[in-house]
């Protein structure tokens, strides 16, 4: 079943615990995510970017998500992920994406309560839920580059959810996207989390999450790849940020991670392997493990 975001983070708003975004751009993505979910017995949160819809296309990925959600029991919310194109955000409200987030963290505060606003009038005639972003997340992104972090205000946030009518909002407390997230042990500003939560109530989220296991880095790095310092954001600061108030957590970068160290491993170890099953086969079953090691860590596994 797909649901929008609102309904998917009610519970997990007032039962305290996060779902995780998992970014997706082909079948064995969804198929990982859905295959842990199941397994866990969890909600699922499934995520394209308009780069993943540049490279896929909207209907392919409709298809796979609504193909998915056809074949499970667990519930799951179609999200497109930094929204920033009105026309591709309008065909996704067509297309049966039941959440939209729009990006507007890069605009003057006045512009981006505009948009998203617009954003949010489109979306509910639909009954499509609409995530909000206030404040900078570091990090490359495909459509932005590199970028400093700037954190979340509490007070505006407070303003920005209010004129806006937003069902989840994107905060930036210290997070960053991408496998470069942090030169030393990061911090999460979690006196700032607990100060918008109790001034908006309202289901937050954490982008830039990725913990960017060392052990996929070492074998990534031990089968040709030049990862060299990869560096993501600690078990530990991912479980403080859900305990107070954090409850959706996005995913991409482990995803990949998990991908590459698989299809490296399997073409080096395996030379004379020419049949793609035999390379994107173990790639799933490690982005599943992934998956399934996020779900225990978010708390979402039995919420399905
Ligand atoms: O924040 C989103 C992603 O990690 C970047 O994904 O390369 O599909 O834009 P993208
Ligand atoms: P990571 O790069 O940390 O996986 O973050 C992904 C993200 O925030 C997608 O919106
Ligand atoms: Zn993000």
């Amino acid at each position: 079943m797909i649901i929008s975001l609102k309904r998917m983070l009610a519970q997990a708003n007032k039962k305290n615990y996060a779902v995780g975004a998992y970014n997706i751009n082909n079948m064995e993505f969804v198929q990982a995510v859905v295959s842990a979910s199941e397994k866990m017995n969890s909600p699922a949160i499934i995520s394209t970017t308009e780069g993943a819809i540049r490279y896929a296309g909207m209907p392919y990925l409709k298809t796979l998500v609504y193909t998915a959600a056809a074949h499970t029991k667990i519930p799951i919310t179609f999200h497109l992920d930094h929204g920033r194109d009105f026309t591709v955000i309008k065909q996704a409200i067509k297309a049966g994406y039941s959440s939209i987030m729009y990006d507007g963290s890069h605009l003057p505060f006045k512009e981006n309560v505009r948009n998203t606003a617009k954003v949010v009038r489109w979306a509910h005639k639909k009954g499509v839920s609409v995530e909000g972003e206030l404040g900078t997340i570091g990090g490359a992104e495909d459509l932005v580059s590199s970028r400093e972090i700037i954190y979340t205000d509490p007070d505006t946030a407070k303003e920005f959810v209010e004129k806006t009518g937003v069902d989840a909002l994107a905060i930036a407390i210290g997070t960053s996207h991408g496998a470069y997230k942090f030169s030393s042990t990061p911090t999460l500003d979690i006196a700032r989390l607990k100060t918008i939560k109790k001034l908006t109530k309202l289901p937050l989220v954490l982008h830039g999450a990725s913990e960017v296991p060392q052990y996929l880095v070492r074998q990534a790095n031990r089968y040709g790849a030049t990862l060299g310092k990869a560096r993501g954001v600690p078990d530990a600061q991912i479980r403080q940020a859900v305990k107070h108030g954090i409850n959706k957590v996005n995913e991409d970068t482990d995803l990949r991670l998990a991908f590459l160290a698989s299809t490296r491993k399997t073409l080096v170890k395996q030379p004379s392997v020419f049949d793609p099953r035999k390379i994107l086969g173990p790639a799933r079953d490690y982005v599943q493990k992934i998956v399934e090691d996020r779900i225990k860590l978010l708390g979402s596994k039995g919420k399905a």
